[in-house]
């Protein structure tokens, strides 16, 4: 199959609402049987609400990128200092596109980022169900570095792998 043409943009924000709605409609795709719905609600909430979206893009340690192809926005990638390490902290590309080498686009942004700011590798928390994003994860470099329960409020945890990529 022939690489798609993928243009990588900053979120701006006019993009709020439709990154909003973006992150719901490839969480809806995604998480169903990884966690319940019920967690699946609460974290979009507490993630990607637009209040929440429109503080992220006025933190300096946050970079929100976007991918468009033929002028349609197909997912975004979000990435923060976090704890004095360079995380990639969310990688969301839209079902219809997935597996045409676009999360790995957007991955080698973030990392080439990173790797100008001086940082060795950059890291990602991904949920240990979360088999398809562990293997892409892997093909690109990543791995397991330790394994964590996180709990995120109102009963819910987050069971997850913690990944590095060596720059
Ligand atoms: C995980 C994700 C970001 C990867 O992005 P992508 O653009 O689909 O991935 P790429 O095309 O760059 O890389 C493809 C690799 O990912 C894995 N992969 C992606 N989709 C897959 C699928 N449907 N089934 C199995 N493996 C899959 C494979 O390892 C694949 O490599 P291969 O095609 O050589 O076997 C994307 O599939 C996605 O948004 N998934 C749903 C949301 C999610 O889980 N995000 C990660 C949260 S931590």
């Amino acid at each position: 199959m022939n690489p798609l043409t993928i243009e990588i943009r900053p979120v701006t924000p006019p993009d709020v609402p439709a990154i909003s709605s973006l992150a719901r409609e490839i969480w809806q795709a995604s998480y169903p049987g990884i966690i319940t719905q019920e967690q699946i609600d609460f974290m979009l909430e507490q993630r990607y609400g637009v209040d929440r979206l429109y503080d992220d893009l006025e933190d300096l340690h946050k970079w929100l990128d976007q991918a468009y192809h033929n002028g349609r926005r197909i997912g975004f990638a979000f990435s923060e200092i976090y704890n004095g390490e360079f995380k990639l902290d969310k990688l969301y590309i839209h079902p219809d596109v997935q597996r045409q080498g676009v999360g790995g686009l957007l991955i080698a942004k973030v990392a080439e980022r990173a790797k100008k700011l001086g940082y060795p590798c950059v890291i990602l928390a991904v949920n240990k169900r979360n088999v398809k994003a562990i293997n892409s994860y892997k093909k690109y470099g990543f791995t397991v570095r330790e394994s964590v329960v996180e709990d995120i409020g109102r009963g819910f945890v987050m069971d997850d792998y913690i990944m590095e990529k060596r720059l």
